[in-house]
This record gives C-alpha cells, sequence and structure tokens, in this order.
C-alpha cells in the first residue's frame, strides 16, 4: 500500500520520528513518503495516511491543525491514523477528570470519523538552549504555575530525549495489523 506520513515540527523530533514510521512501513514493502504539513498536497492518492505533531499546549501545531480541517471531508472515506510526540504521554486525572495524553488526540480524530483506524502518543525531546525565547518563557511560566521547585525546574532546563525507536516501529506494526484485519 501507498503511506504517506504528515507532520508537523517545530524543533525537529516529529520529523525523525515520521522518517521511523516511514522505515518500518518500507521494512514490509510498503511505498511509505514523509511530508511537512505546511507544504504537502491533497491526500488523493494514499491508502493509508498517518497525521502527527509535535504537541505544545495540549494540541497539534497550526500547519497539521490546518491540513486536518482543509482536508477532513477527503480523508473521512479513506484509511487514517493519528499521532503526537509529547513529553507526557500518559493521561493524568486531575480533580475527577483525566487530561492529556491520547485523549488530545479526540479533537483530531472527531474530524476524521470511521476513517481512523489507530492512535498513539509518542515520546519526544526538548532541548532548552535550542527554543525560541517566547518557547522558553512559556515553559517557564508552566514550571512556576505546576509550582515545580528550582531543582526540578533545572533538571526540565537539561536536554533530555525520550525518543524511541522501538515504540514508532510498534505503532507502525499495530496499522499493518489493523489494515490486513480490515482486508479480510
Ligand atoms: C512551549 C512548549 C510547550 C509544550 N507543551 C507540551 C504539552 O502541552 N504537553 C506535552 O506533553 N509536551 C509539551 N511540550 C513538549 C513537546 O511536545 C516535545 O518537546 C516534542 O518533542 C516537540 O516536538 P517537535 O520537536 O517535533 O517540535 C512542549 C514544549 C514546548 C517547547
Amino acid at each position: 500500500m501507498k503511506v504517506n506520513i504528515i507532520f508537523s515540527t517545530r524543533y525537529g523530533s516529529t520529523g525523525q520520528i515520521a522518517s521511523w514510521i516511514a522505515e518500518r512501513f518500507s521494512a514490509d514493502g510498503h511505498e511509505a513518503f514523509t511530508a511537512d504539513a505546511s507544504s504537502a498536497g491533497a491526500p488523493v492518492d494514499a491508502d493509508l495516511t498517518v497525521m502527527g505533531s509535535g504537541i505544545y499546549s495540549h494540541g497539534y501545531l497550526k500547519p497539521l491543525e490546518e491540513y486536518i480541517g482543509r482536508y477532513a471531508e477527503t480523508l473521512a472515506d479513506k484509511k487514517t491514523a493519528l499521532f503526537g510526540v509529547a513529553m507526557k504521554t500518559e493521561p493524568i486525572m486531575h480533580n475527577g477528570r483525566s487530561h492529556g495524553g491520547i485523549l488530545m488526540l479526540e479533537k483530531y480524530a472527531a474530524k476524521l470519523g470511521k476513517s481512523v483506524i489507530g492512535c498513539a502518543m509518542l515520546h519526544g525531546q526538548m532541548i532548552f538552549s535550542s527554543m525560541t525565547d517566547e518557547d522558553k518563557e512559556g515553559l517557564m511560566s508552566f514550571y512556576r504555575m505546576a509550582g515545580f521547585s528550582e531543582t526540578e525546574t533545572n533538571e526540565r532546563m537539561k536536554p533530555r530525549t525520550m525518543m524511541n525507536k522501538a515504540e514508532c516501529w510498534e505503532f507502525a506494526e499495530n496499522l499493518i495489523k489493523s489494515v490486513n484485519r480490515i482486508k479480510q
């Protein structure tokens, strides 16, 4: 099958993850392509369109949100999958309500209806020194709001990677299994 992986990234981790996912599809003989959402064409010829973005303030970056908005109708009749790349991939419960993790993908899945055959949250990375001043300030105010101590804040400002090729390949493997199951 032909698989298009459309991604949105600010600092590159989601581009790397998109390539790992593509590599796993290729290893099974599928034709897999990656494209940045800001320049990707219409998803007309793909058997499966996989879409993912770095998570910023609990959602996708704008270029991928716009891509989904623009092509939701075209995609709704096809097969799609969604992923997010984040430092915290599990949902948390606060005051009796769950937030974050895969729940962040629900609003995008809702636009794509029954076409969605799989979703995953994958681990990303943060290199504080390479961020824009705006992002540095955003993170600092989040850490203050969360009540982190100076030691905890300093820990978070160290370069941290949680990127994991094995989990990206597992996501691709699960998608291949889902497509094969649908075919039967
Ligand atoms: C300003 C800012 C906001 C972020 N917001 C979230 C968030 O809400 N939830 C989360 O788990 N990770 C958050 N992250 C971590 C990113 O999702 C993570 O670094 C990801 O790997 C970035 O992807 P990219 O390199 O493809 O842009 C944030 C990072 C920055 C710099």
